[in-house]
Order: structure tokens, then C-alpha cells, then sequence
């Protein structure tokens, strides 16, 4: 007799950024930038800020209770585990993930996942893996990123970069052909010298020195993400045993314009197959792949048994992407 296997899906999303708005005309108000430079380098024209008593748990509450307002509050009925990927929790300890918890009052196991901005997507695969493995039913994997307070704002190279929002999504078993088709997972720790920001060490172990925020070295995480966007992708629809023209929508980290440019011209993929929102919310790492897909289904852009290619890359180096058919499509 053969074995169904179980295949774990996305059944339920929210998102949340917070309602302070900076424009770039508002940052060449007290920095040496301008809304063109920003525009034409990174496509950037907004970025929303968390309020000064507004942190990350606030922001991945908010996005839940946006799931809950969408698909009804039973929806968070069964929840056994909470996992939040950030790399600016509230604390070291407790989890963001234990607040959340406790905040919906779910009988459920809690933690944090660090993995740069491609956290969510690996939250994602944790998710899949408890599912799929039978370990849990029903699992929350969240974005949640309160980056601009950990930013220099006298540093105009980064600064421009980042914004704050949350994505929360429901992962649980789904009936074929819906779910998670493909997971590709790297990282190239030879890199983590070209984007970092402290937490108690004070150098990598390559010896690279810690700076109180956050540093990067733009062009060459440039790079990286352009090459790897590309050959991930390719990966993770091969895995999936699709083609690039089974590809319903492209919805890649929020980073940089150019950077999703490069990747969709070398995938060959049309200007309507990608979703854009890094014009609105600037790079707010792990909340970026959520938010986008909640942008693109309140569009009308995702229907159920539409293929979605995600990506996103980051500090680490780190890399993921993935393929799934969508099964989740009410709002
Ligand atoms: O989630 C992953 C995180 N990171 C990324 O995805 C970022 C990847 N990298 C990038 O997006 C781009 O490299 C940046 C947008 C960060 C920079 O764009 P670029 O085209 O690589 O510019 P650049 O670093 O070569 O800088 C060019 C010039 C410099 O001036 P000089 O030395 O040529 O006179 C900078 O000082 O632009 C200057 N500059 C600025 N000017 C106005 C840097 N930041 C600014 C600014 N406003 N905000």
C-alpha cells in the first residue's frame, strides 16, 4: 500500500507595518541624501517606522490580529508552535516568539529564528518540517523586523535602506496540489563581513570588527544577491520539477529595485509575474516575502493553484527560496 505523504501549505497570512511614514524628501530633511539618489539606486520612495514604544512583538501581534480580521479569530484555534524570525527581538530572552504566545493564549511551543532576512522563508521550512514530519499541526511563522532602531541615522549608506513591518503566516497540512514544493537552503559565512550588526561579540571569527550598528558593504551583498537570486531560484523550481513558464508570481525579498530587476531579467520572467513593494516599505528583512504576499493577494494577483517563486538573501551570507502552489487564497 502506498504512503500518503503529508505536504504542509500556507492556509492563512496577515501583515502589518506600522502608520509613521518617512518619505525620502523627509530624510534629505536631516541627512546628506536626496529622493533621487535613493529612487534611482534602490527604488525606494517610503519606508514605514515603528513609533518610539512600538517593537517588534507590537509589530508581529499587529500582523496576527491583520490574519485574524481576514480569515476570522478561529483561525488560530490549534496552534502548536510559534516561531518568529527577526534579527531585532524585543530581547535575547524571552523569545519574541513566547510574547506572542501569550499575547493569543495559545497552548503552544515558542522561539526565535535568526537568519537574517531570509528568516521568514527559513521560519517557512521549519514549519514545513514540523508539519510534514507530524511533530505539529498547525504552526505560525512570522517576519517581524523593528530595523530602524537599530540603524545609524547618520550613516546615509544604510540608513535609507531599512524600514519596519511584520508578515504572519499559518503553515499546516494541505490537500495536493497545494503546498510547499520546493526548499532551497545556504549559507556562505565567508561573508558575513559585508553586512553585520552587534550583539554581544565584539569581531567575527574571521576577525572582523563589530560595530555598535549595522555596517554593510553594499556592492558586494550586491552582488551576492544577484547571483545567488538567480541560482536558487533555478534550484528551487528544478526541485519542484516545474518550469520557469509554470511560474505564476516571482515575489522576491524587498531589498533593492535593481537587484529584482536583475534577477527577473535573468529568469526570463515578465514585469507583471513579480510582486514590488520595496517602493512602499524599503528592506524590512524577514516581514519582506510576507508583506509582499499580502500585497499581492488584497491585488488580486494570487489565486489559488497559482505556483509562487520566493526568494530572499542577507546577512550570513545567507540565501532561501522556495516554490509553493498556493492553496490559501481567501483573504
Ligand atoms: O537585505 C539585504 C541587504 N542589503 C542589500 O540588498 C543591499 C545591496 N546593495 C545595494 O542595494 C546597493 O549597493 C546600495 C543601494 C546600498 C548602494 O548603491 P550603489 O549603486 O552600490 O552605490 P555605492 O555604494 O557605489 O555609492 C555610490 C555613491 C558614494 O559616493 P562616492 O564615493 O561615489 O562619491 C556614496 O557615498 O553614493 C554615495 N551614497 C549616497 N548618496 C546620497 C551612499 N548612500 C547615499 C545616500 N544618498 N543615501
Amino acid at each position: 500500500m502506498m504512503t500518503k505523504t503529508r505536504r504542509a501549505g500556507i492556509t492563512a497570512i496577515g501583515a502589518y507595518a506600522p502608520s509613521k511614514v518617512l518619505s525620502n524628501d523627509d530624510l534629505s530633511k536631516f541627512m546628506d541624501t536626496s529622493d533621487e539618489w535613493i529612487s534611482t539606486r534602490t527604488g525606494i520612495r517610503r519606508r514605514h517606522v515603528a513609533a518610539d514604544d512600538e517593537f517588534t512583538a507590537d509589530l508581529a501581534v499587529s500582523a496576527i490580529k491583520d490574519m485574524q480580521r481576514r480569515y476570522g479569530e478561529a483561525v488560530l484555534e490549534g496552534v502548536d508552535m510559534v516561531i518568529v524570525a527577526t534579527n531585532t527581538p524585543d530581547a535575547y530572552f524571552p523569545s519574541t516568539a513566547a510574547m506572542v504566545q501569550d499575547y493569543f493564549g495559545l497552548k503552544a511551543g515558542a522561539f526565535d529564528l535568526l537568519a537574517a532576512c531570509p528568516g521568514w522563508v527559513y521560519a517557512l521550512s521549519v514549519a514545513q518540517a514540523y508539519v510534514e514530519s507530524g511533530i505539529c499541526k498547525k504552526v505560525l511563522a512570522i517576519g517581524a523586523e523593528a530595523l530602524t532602531k537599530i540603524i545609524d541615522w547618520n550613516d546615509r549608506s544604510t540608513a535609507v535602506l531599512f524600514g519596519d513591518g511584520a508578515g504572519a503566516t499559518l503553515v499546516e497540512a494541505v490537500e495536493e496540489p497545494f503546498g510547499i514544493k520546493s526548499m532551497i537552503l545556504g549559507a556562505d559565512g565567508a561573508g558575513g563581513k559585508h553586512l553585520h550588526a552587534k550583539a554581544v561579540g565584539k569581531c567575527l571569527l574571521d576577525g572582523t570588527k563589530l560595530g555598535e550598528h549595522v555596517y554593510m558593504n553594499g556592492s558586494e551583498v550586491f552582488k551576492f544577491a544577484v547571483r545567488v537570486m538567480k541560482t536558487s531560484t533555478v534550484e528551487a523550481i528544478e526541485q519542484a520539477g516545474l518550469k520557469t513558464e509554470d511560474i505564476s508570481l516571482f515575489v522576491p525579498h524587498q531589498a533593492n529595485l535593481r537587484i529584482i530587476n536583475a534577477a527577473r531579467e535573468r529568469l526570463e520572467l515578465a514585469e507583471d509575474k513579480v510582486v514590488v513593494t520595496v517602493d512602499e516599505y524599503g528592506n524590512n528583512s524577514t516581514a519582506s516575502i510576507p508583506l509582499a504576499l499580502c500585497h499581492a493577494l488584497d491585488g488580486g494577483r494570487i489565486h489559488a493553484g497559482d505556483n509562487l517563486l520566493l526568494v530572499s538573501f542577507g546577512a550570513g551570507l545567507t540565501w532561501a527560496a522556495s516554490v509553493l502552489t498556493w492553496g490559501g487564497g481567501k483573504k
